[in-house]
């Protein structure tokens, strides 16, 4: 397994590119399922988790082809064709191994009038059941059976049907599979408390762009009218808001300056806000979000909450950045029930830092100390690199197939910043 090794204290200046949303890209992907016609998505991240997800396509019958990439891109050209469906199955193996498979279901629904997809089990970060996935579908009409650790899901006639589902808890995946299942169905499908992330505004449009009917895009309720058929599209993939905070945090625990290029302030207000209360100066450009410190970074209170709260995807990052801190920050987690796995990693480098249940003190310490340490999600692994940009000595990164799922070509972009920072492959 390959290994990231880095010997901190370098400041990174200068701007780093910033790729094509995996969060957008696994929700634009299977919008494919829902028409014959070809969908050209632009500006694809090269990432392992959009590569699998081009694999679970071509297993239901959609043929994915890389065009190569536009000068206006940092991301690919993939266009993928489902003139068919070959098969409404998605496999255990496949989802086991990535989450975002289950977004499969509301398309295969919609277009097939049948799904069977393997449920994905839980994760590092928590046991993230898929109940709300389940009954927003069953309030189209959707008949659902659970059995051997599958989900089957039919569609009566062929066809949902419209009607109205309240989110009791906002989820970001389930308000993904109900759009995508609704655009299609016959009548009219309300969402409420749905999720408001800028990676579902992403997929909205996309869909749009497609020929289907939705009203309220941006906001906590939606209105599909169902259309008897979807044509293709070409849309090009919202810039990686967590990408660029992740990034921005590595520029403030390392007292660098950097542009984010591409970055949309817009799309990344409640992170913004944070590094300001972390003292940074944060400025729209031309091209992107400047993020420039001297000196330690204030103390913050975060707690995370669905968009436009801060991102839970931001807070292992946030951390990190906090352990160097002039004070104590105070985090609290409240979407997942077990997003810590970075502290005992962090803890290894002399950060000191206290979980009490969903909350978590972190004291800052006057200098880190490089060591090895091990990835056990991907924003817990970004997590240890920005400590590790800030520490004396060396830091080896273990198991970086967990950052690979979600930054791309991650120490080319910092190398060329300034930072000290090699892949070593294990071959
Ligand atoms: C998406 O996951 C993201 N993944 C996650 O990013 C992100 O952390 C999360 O949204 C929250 O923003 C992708 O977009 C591929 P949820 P998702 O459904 O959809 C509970 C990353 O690092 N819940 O919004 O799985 C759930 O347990 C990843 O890029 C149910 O109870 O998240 C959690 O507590 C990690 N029942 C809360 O809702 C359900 O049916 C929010 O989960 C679904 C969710």
């Amino acid at each position: 397994m390959d290994q990231i090794v880095i010997r901190g204290g370098q400041r990174l200046k200068g701007r780093i590119p910033i790729s094509g949303a995996k969060n957008a890209a696994l929700t634009l992907l299977p919008c494919a399922l829902l028409t014959d016609e070809p969908l050209t998505l632009r500006n694809l991240p090269r990432l392992a988790d959009v590569d699998g997800f081009g694999h679970l396509l071509n297993q239901l019958g959609c043929s994915t082809t890389i065009e190569g990439s536009r000068p206006e891109d940092f991301g690919r050209v993939m266009t993928a064709r489902a003139t068919t469906l070959t098969s409404t199955v998605a496999p255990y193996d496949i989802v086991r191994k990535m989450r975002a498979s289950i977004l499969v279901l509301g398309p295969l629904l919609a277009r097939a009038g049948e799904a069977t997809v393997s449920l994905p089990g839980g994760c590092a970060i928590g046991n993230r059941p898929i109940d709300l996935h389940l009954k927003a579908l069953e309030a189209f009409g959707a008949e659902i059976e659970l059995a051997s650790g599958y989900v089957k899901a039919v569609a009566p006639g062929g066809r949902l049907k419209g009607g109205k589902f309240t989110f009791p808890v906002v989820s970001v995946g389930a308000t993904e599979n109900a759009v995508m299942a609704a655009v299609l169905a016959k009548g009219t499908c309300i969402l409420e408390n749905a999720a408001r992330e800028p990676e579902i505004v992403d997929l909205c449009n996309c869909l749009v762009a497609m020929g289907a009917s939705i009203d309220g895009i941006g906001t906590e309720t939606l209105t599909i009218e169902g259309v008897d058929r979807l044509h293709g599209a070409t849309y090009r993939v919202m810039a990686d808001r967590i990408e660029a905070g992740s990034y921005a945090c590595a520029a403030v625990i390392t007292e660098g300056d950097v542009e984010l290029v591409g970055a949309k302030a817009n799309e990344m207000e409640a992170t913004l806000s944070a590094l300001r209360q972390a003292g940074a100066t944060v400025e729209a450009t031309k091209t992107g979000i400047r993020v420039a410190m001297s000196g330690r970074a204030q103390p913050v209170t975060l707690s995370t909450a669905p968009y436009p709260g801060f991102a839970t995807d931001m807070q292992a990052q946030f951390m990190a950045m906090a352990t160097l801190g002039s004070g104590a920050s105070l985090f609290t987690e409240t979407i997942f029930e077990n997003r810590y796995m970075h502290v005992p990693e962090l803890a290894r480098m002399g950060c000191d830092i206290d979980v009490r249940g969903r909350s978590a003190v972190v004291r800052g310490v006057d200098h880190l100390v490089g060591a090895p340490v091990m990835a056990t999600d991907l924003r817990a692994s970004m997590s240890l690199i920005i400590a590790g940009l800030a520490a004396q000595g060396q830091t080896e990164v273990n198991r970086v197939y967990h950052l690979d799922r979600g930054y791309e070509r991650l120490e080319e972009k910092l190398q060329a910043v300034g930072a000290d920072i090699e892949r070593i492959s294990a071959g």
